[in-house]
């Protein structure tokens, strides 16, 4: 090989590389939780494909602990009516709770605040003043309905897994968002659907040792409605990072 093929070579790997990262970087950082879907549908072939990238997830020894239920037309509609009608019932919504915990019992500092500036913030560009009950509740029932979106996936696990495969899970689902993304589509996780497990689990019609874990929503974000401009911050690395050595 002489000295220009070889150096052409060299251009090219490094071009590729260029490419890659900034390819893979794209898809996680245009990542974000999308609260309004186009009704644009989402082809199965899709769908399958997401999940069968996102199924390179590694897991403690390869268990592959996911199982992933996914809802589109009626059986959709269905969950999303059975799940509003006991949301809209005050009553009704008090006699269910949600399995595991997925939130601190106790909030403390940094982590409360962070909580309330996104709530705030979303609530800020809705226009919906604190305390307005109606348009809150209103806000809240969207998730029920997947935002719109054409897709819902639900996410169970084994009761007999621990704690570790919850780890294991959250690649996965990550790898679903990423996987999506790469495809133009948007999503958002929704562990506001836990406090119905009961009902998800009726719905779906679920064996005893299934455990609802959370849902997604799946589809085209509606680039037109403002609670999609919603952009959440990060720390800094140096605020989360001790470097030792
Ligand atoms: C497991 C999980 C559950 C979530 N549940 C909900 C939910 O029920 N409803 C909702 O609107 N957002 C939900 N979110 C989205 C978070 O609010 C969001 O990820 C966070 O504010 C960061 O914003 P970003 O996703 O836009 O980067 C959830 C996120 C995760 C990871």
């Amino acid at each position: 090989m002489n000295e220009t093929t070889a150096s052409s070579e060299e251009l090219k790997t490094a071009a590729r590389r260029a490419l890659t990262t900034h390819l893979v970087d794209w898809a996680i950082t245009t990542r974000h939780s999308v609260r309004a879907f186009l009704p644009t549908p989402v082809p199965r072939e899709a769908i399958e494909a997401i999940l069968t990238v996102a199924s390179r997830a590694p897991s403690g020894t390869n268990t592959q602990p996911w199982k992933v239920h996914v809802v589109t037309g009626y059986p959709k509609a269905q969950l999303t009516a059975a799940v509003q009608r006991a949301f809209d019932d005050p009553r009704v919504a008090s006699t269910h709770t949600e399995e595991y915990a997925y939130y601190p019992r106790e909030w403390i500092s940094p982590f409360v605040e962070r909580r309330r500036k996104v709530g705030w913030d979303l609530y800020g560009l809705l226009g919906i003043a604190k305390g307005d009950r109606e348009r809150t509740h209103a806000q809240h029932r969207r998730n029920y309905q997947f935002f719109d979106a054409p897709v819902g996936l639900l996410f169970t696990m084994d009761r007999v897994m621990d704690q570790g495969s919850f780890l294991d899970y959250g690649m996965f689902i990550q790898s679903v968002m990423v996987a999506a993304r790469a495809r133009g589509l948007d999503t958002c996780p929704q562990a506001s659907f836990n406090q119905f497990h009961r009902i998800i689990e009726q719905e779906l019609g679920l064996p005893k040792n299934e455990r609802f874990l959370c849902a997604m929503s799946l589809g085209y974000a509606d680039t037109s409605k403002v609670e999609n401009t919603l952009r959440t911050e990060r720390e800094p690395v140096r605020a989360f990072t001790v470097f030792h050595g």
